[in-house]
């Protein structure tokens, strides 16, 4: 069975208690828009208090660490995301696998330890540009798929993965229709082989400089069940038009 679209913000390092007011707004236009599944990933911060300010949005995580707890200063585990509201965790994302140095292992457990702590998963994978230039953008990103997907067929309705082309974040460039296309299409051919039919339903989002301007003819493109938003995000107003995008483009 297909699923509705699904667009989900993320805000990074972005926003403090004033940012409440576009969560409120996101969430009053996402009950009009109700074909879409909308959800928004704020900093930890603020989890708590925009699942309070919400109704009808999913509200997550931006990552979360692979054990239940201990000494890890700094670190958040997935049960406590859970307590504070989430229903979903992002991993795997590539400002974190550079930024903290994340490995396809270390992705895998993050998912694992949410999935075990009930909370449904963003997985994301994506190329470098000189990995795209040589030609090796789909192999790459098979590989960093298949080495931090969690294990086990019964993962199929928990999690989404989000291809980003790490070119594409935050540049305002994106890949061309086909190329987003061809990619979506051999990461479907992947899940459909690791996790047989429950592989076909996952939905798989593009990401990287989606844009209310670019967002319908994105969605176009083979195999895109949404969008991960960063900088569109951030204001009620631009996320609106990629939401709106969604429900009028793809089938749920
Ligand atoms: P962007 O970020 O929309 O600002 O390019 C996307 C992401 O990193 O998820």
């Amino acid at each position: 069975m297909a699923q509705r679209p699904y667009i989900v913000g993320n805000w990074k390092m972005h926003g403090t208690r004033a940012m409440l007011a576009e969560a409120r707004a996101i969430d009053r236009a996402a009950e009009r828009l109700i074909k879409v599944e909308v959800a928004l990933a704020p900093p930890f911060t603020l989890v708590h208090a925009t699942r309070n300010e919400a109704s009808l949005i999913a509200v997550g995580g931006q990552d979360c660490h692979p054990a239940d707890g201990g000494a890890h200063t700094g670190d958040i585990s997935a049960a406590m995301l859970k307590d504070a509201g989430a229903g979903f965790v992002i991993v795997g994302h590539s400002e974190r696998r550079a930024d903290h140095g994340e490995s396809n292992a270390d992705v895998k457990a993050k998912a694992e330890a949410a999935i075990a702590a009930g909370l449904n998963v963003i997985l994301c994978v994506g190329e470098s540009e000189a990995e795209r230039d040589a030609g090796k953008a789909e192999k790459v990103v098979g590989k960093q798929l298949k080495e931090s997907l969690p294990e086990g067929k019964a993962i199929a309705d928990k999690v989404t993965v989000a291809y980003e082309p790490v070119w594409a974040i935050g540049t305002g460039r994106t890949p061309t229709i086909e190329e987003i296309g061809e990619m979506h299409v051999s990461i479907r051919k992947l899940l459909a082989d690791t996790l047989g039919s429950g592989g076909k339903n996952v939905r798989i989002l593009y990401g990287g400089s989606v844009k209310a301007e670019n967002a319908a003819e994105i969605f176009g493109a083979k195999e895109v069940g949404g969008a991960l938003v960063g900088g569109a995000s951030l204001s009620a107003e631009s996320f609106l038009g990629i939401i709106i995008a969604a429900a009028e483009k793809l089938e749920s």
